[in-house]
């Protein structure tokens, strides 16, 4: 089969990690006979400097023509000034409510050899193999009114946390047919006691799980369910929650799983392309040291082939090659090991 990808490799390790994501994908597509058309394009830090735009509407018309996205990673100290007027965050913010992709899929399973990478004592690390699945088009990152003000009492800045809803209602229904597939256990993650956006998602969720009476919903408030990540993951099954809750549980969840580089993501829409990135960010810090972990961006590649492009055997495979590579050792630094960036690649395509 033929399918057009487009390639985001963005900032940062971001172009680093794309290239073996994309040589991972070359090997499944003579293994598989497919052919997939990759077509590159700028986001993020480097397309401000080339177009002073973080995100131009030719590069979003491209991406959402095609079957679905890859990206790296953006932004870095270079772009960071806040009184700029663009920067890389804005764009991938953009292109995520561009694509309408309002559900954002972060696995995090622990690899039975990676329980020692873990700062977090081995027991209770055992048979972790959770979903979050955090909503990505709504909540606190794009409520209105966000804005800053001088006011008689000083400089004011606003970011309003709202819900409406229908965008409670597709994500909790997802969180529940994908729990379906898996341990048939639901945790909705909100701030009820407070948040009154928190109040209709915890109504919506209700309705919901009455719907589907085969899968247990549970509801926990988020500052209690950051500290069950750590104090009993293995509980845990699907989790499904607002955006910005979603995003720093993500980064907490990512230390269960020994480095943050080994985490992928899928962001699907309702019907159209969806967008696929590691959850690591662009890392300026190793950037261009060729040591960056791949798998993060290589597994995010497998979700592109399960979601997207309906290659479920393709996607499986790389998994098991992910699987099976760290199970023989492969260890880039950020998993105390010294295989580059490129080595740890070689090593899953030797697996594939
Ligand atoms: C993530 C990142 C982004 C987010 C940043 C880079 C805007 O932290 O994907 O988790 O906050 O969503
Ligand atoms: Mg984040």
């Amino acid at each position: 089969m033929n399918f057009n990808i487009t390639i985001l490799p963005g900032d940062g390790i971001g172009p680093e990690v794309v290239a073996e994501a994309v040589r991972v994908l070359d090997v499944i597509a003579g293994k598989y006979n497919h052919t997939f058309h990759f077509q590159e394009r700028l986001m993020g830090g480097c397309s401000i400097d080339r177009y002073g735009s973080s995100l131009t509407d030719e590069t979003l018309a491209d991406c959402q023509a095609s079957d679905s996205v890859l990206l790296g990673a953006v932004g870095g100290p270079k772009w960071d000034d806040p009184s700029a007027s663009d920067r890389p965050e804005r764009g991938l913010l953009a292109l995520r409510k561009g694509l309408g992709v309002f559900a954002n899929l972060r696995p995090v399973k622990v690899h039975p050899t990676l329980i020692d990478a873990s700062p977090l004592k081995p027991e209770k690390l055992e048979g972790v193999d959770i979903l979050v699945i955090r909503e990505l088009t709504g909540g606190l990152y794009f409520g209105q009114p966000k804005m800053r003000e001088m006011t008689e009492r000083g400089e004011r800045g606003v970011d309003t946390l709202e819900y409406y809803d229908f965008e409670v209602r597709r994500i909790v229904e997802l969180a529940f047919n994908l729990a379906k597939g898996r341990k048939k256990k639901v945790l909705s993650v909100d701030k009820a006691n407070v948040l009154e956006s928190s109040r209709l998602w915890r109504q919506i969720a209700t309705q919901v799980g009455k719907e589907h009476p085969d899968v247990t919903l549970e509801h926990q408030l988020v500052d209690s369910a950051a500290m069950k990540l750590i104090t009993g993951p293995a509980w845990m099954d699907v989790v499904v929650t607002e955006n910005m809750f979603g995003d720093i549980l993500t980064d907490e969840a990512s230390v269960l799983a020994g480095s943050m580089g080994m985490l992928p993501s899928a962001s699907l829409s309702e019907s159209g392309v969806g967008l696929y990135e590691p959850i690591h960010g662009s890392a300026p810090d190793i950037a261009g040291k060729g040591i960056a972990n791949p798998v993060g961006t290589i597994l995010s590649a497998a979700m592109m082939l399960r979601y997207s492009l309906k290659l479920e055997e393709e996607a499986g495979c790389i998994e098991r090659a992910v699987n099976d590579a760290i199970t023989n050792g492969a260890r880039t630094a950020d998993l105390g090991g010294m295989l580059s960036t490129r080595q740890m690649a070689d090593e899953v395509i030797k697996y594939l």
